[in-house]
């Protein structure tokens, strides 16, 4: 028996060095942690089930018969974040570089096949070379066999990406395909091909941070939702981040009891709203004013400023916020503002988060640059997500709503549950100059009476009472009772029931 305990000890000593000291060493000087450490960051203290630790590859050739590590370049199992169960990979860069094999990609499918039985998120911590060059097609069947899964958990359980090395290849795919994706900066890369391929197809030259870092995903792409100064703030922030999520589709998320009364009014918020129509205010002030203990996780805040999503708690539940911001673009909807919203619309939908959201939307953004890069389209996806979400809809419009877009922010139009305005709306076709420039064609010399004309615009549209005379808005309310409104209208729809017609899925504009 000794020998036999002693055996297992061995085997498992030589599966924690993973790729050696040398290499753990070189890990750490490039300010990464390595597979385990991750780990150890991310779930509780002492909860990981390590799986498949004495898992190894199957080639021969390239003299990898000769060379065999334990658990094969990625750490699998389960452990909890909190106490609620979480399933968990992370790739091993200091054996073959984190590059998957075949029992790689094994590993990673029978977690996650798992988590499916369970109902529990994946989390991936990503540091990987692609697929292993010694393996061939079989690696790229490996890679086939993840990217199923993530398809078909998609919408079923959250799955979470965090990249903390480099990802090529088929390592950005997987990725691509979960929920959310963070990075850490200066120490993750994600890209299709890399630089030198680049190189010599385009003759670009570029670094692999301006091509695939942190700050190229989290800002120009929106690939990537968040960027991190380290692992460990990754690490940290992901924890705090899967504190917000159900644990799947089946289940409500979780309630984290709160003091923040729901009924604690906001005065100040009575004068957010500048005199002046064209002057922008910040919307995250009002954001904070109204959720629980100002806690507010955004997601992707470099990417598309003028709206802002994220999540937050009202009376302990979790809810999606999507805000216009009028601090960028006075808070137009434009291609990547759409494209951030509608992704963020449809994964609360997919795990029934109620969505609030704050209108303060001049229009969608006019220009060639829009029109040819398919605004129509890009715009259409955040029109069809909120129209196809069932679950809880409060919107709040604090100043303007108009044109499309007023439809097109969670209207009551669109199966809108509950539909606030402050008294300071604005809902119009559009805003009193551009109408009267238009109406007024014939007139356009006469500054006088298009002043005038404009003055009476203004006082026709540019307020929220014709709206609520037609019953698209439920109530004019005052700005320091939002929170106390929305959370009563949050407690209302808690049991809300609403299902889309049968269908195999909907076609949504890509
Ligand atoms: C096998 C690999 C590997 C791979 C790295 N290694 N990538 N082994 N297969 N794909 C090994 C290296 O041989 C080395 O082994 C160790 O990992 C560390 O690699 P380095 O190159 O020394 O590290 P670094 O300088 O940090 O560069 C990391 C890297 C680079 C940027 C990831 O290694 C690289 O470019 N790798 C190849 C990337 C790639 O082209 N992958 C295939 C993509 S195609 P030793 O023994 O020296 O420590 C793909 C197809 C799937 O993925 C498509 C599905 C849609």
């Amino acid at each position: 028996m000794q020998d036999i305990l002693k055996q297992l000890n061995d085997k498992r000593a030589r599966a924690r060095v993973g790729g050696g000291a040398k290499r753990v060493e070189g890990q750490h000087a490039k300010g990464k942690l390595t597979a385990r450490e991750r780990i150890e960051v991310l779930l509780d203290e002492g909860s990981f089930e390590e799986w498949d630790m004495f898992v190894e590859h199957r080639s021969t050739d390239f003299g990898m018969a000769e060379q065999k590590v334990p658990g094969d370049g990625v750490v699998t199992g389960w452990g909890t974040i909190n106490g609620r169960v979480v399933f968990v990979f992370s790739q091993d860069f200091t054996v073959f570089g984190g590059s998957l094999s075949e029992p790689h990609a094994e590993k990673i499918c029978k977690i996650m096949d798992q988590a499916m039985k369970v109902g529990a998120p994946v989390i991936g911590l990503n540091d990987s070379g692609g697929a292993r060059i010694q393996e061939g097609v079989a690696s790229l069947a490996g890679y086939a066999d993840v990217f199923q899964r993530n398809v078909l958990a998609s919408g079923v359980i959250p799955q979470i990406s965090v990249i903390m090395g480099p990802c090529a290849g088929g390592a950005v795919y997987s990725p691509a395909m979960t929920d959310f994706i963070f990075m850490v900066k200066d120490s993750s890369y994600m890209f299709v091909t890399g630089p030198d391929v680049v190189k010599t197809v385009t003759h670009e030259t570029v670094t692999h941070e301006e091509l695939g870092g942190a700050i190229t995903h989290t800002a120009k792409s929106g690939v990537a939702d968040l960027a991190f100064e380290n692992d460990v703030e990754a690490l940290l922030q992901t924890r705090r981040f899967f504190d917000f999520l159900p644990e799947s589709n089946r289940v409500k998320p979780p309630v984290r009891p709160t003091q923040d009364s729901p009924d604690r009014l906001s005065p100040s918020l009575d004068t957010l709203i500048p005199a002046n129509p064209n002057k922008p205010y910040d919307m995250k002030e009002l954001i904070l004013k109204v959720v629980d203990d100002a806690d507010f996780f955004e997601v992707a805040p470099a990417f598309a400023g003028n709206i802002i999503v994220g999540f937050a708690r009202i009376e302990g539940s979790t809810v999606g916020i999507v805000a216009n911001q009028p601090m960028v673009l006075a808070g137009c909807l434009d291609i990547d503002s759409a494209r951030k919203a509608a992704r963020f619309v449809r994964f609360c939908d997919c795990f029934n988060i109620p969505i609030v959201t704050f209108v303060d939307v001049p229009g969608f953004l006019p220009g060639t640059a829009q029109e040819y890069g398919a605004i129509i389209k890009h715009g259409a996806k955040l029109l069809f997500a909120y129209a196809e979400a069932t679950v809880p809809k409060v919107t709040v419009i604090t100043r303007k709503a108009y044109g499309g877009a007023y439809d097109v922010m969670s209207s009551k139009h669109l199966r809108g549950d509950v539909n606030y305005a402050w008294p300071t709306a604005e809902i119009a076709v559009m805003g009193p100059k551009g109408a009267v420039e238009i109406i007024f064609r014939a007139e356009a010399g006469d500054a006088r009476k298009l002043e005038a004309k404009t003055e009476e615009y203004r006082q026709k549209f540019a307020n929220p009472f014709v709206a609520a005379s037609r019953g698209f808005l439920d109530d004019v309310i005052l700005p320091s009772a939002t929170r106390p409104r929305i959370a009563r209208s949050l407690a209302m729809l808690r049991e809300k029931k609403l299902e889309n017609p049968w269908k195999r899925h909907a076609n949504i504009p890509l």
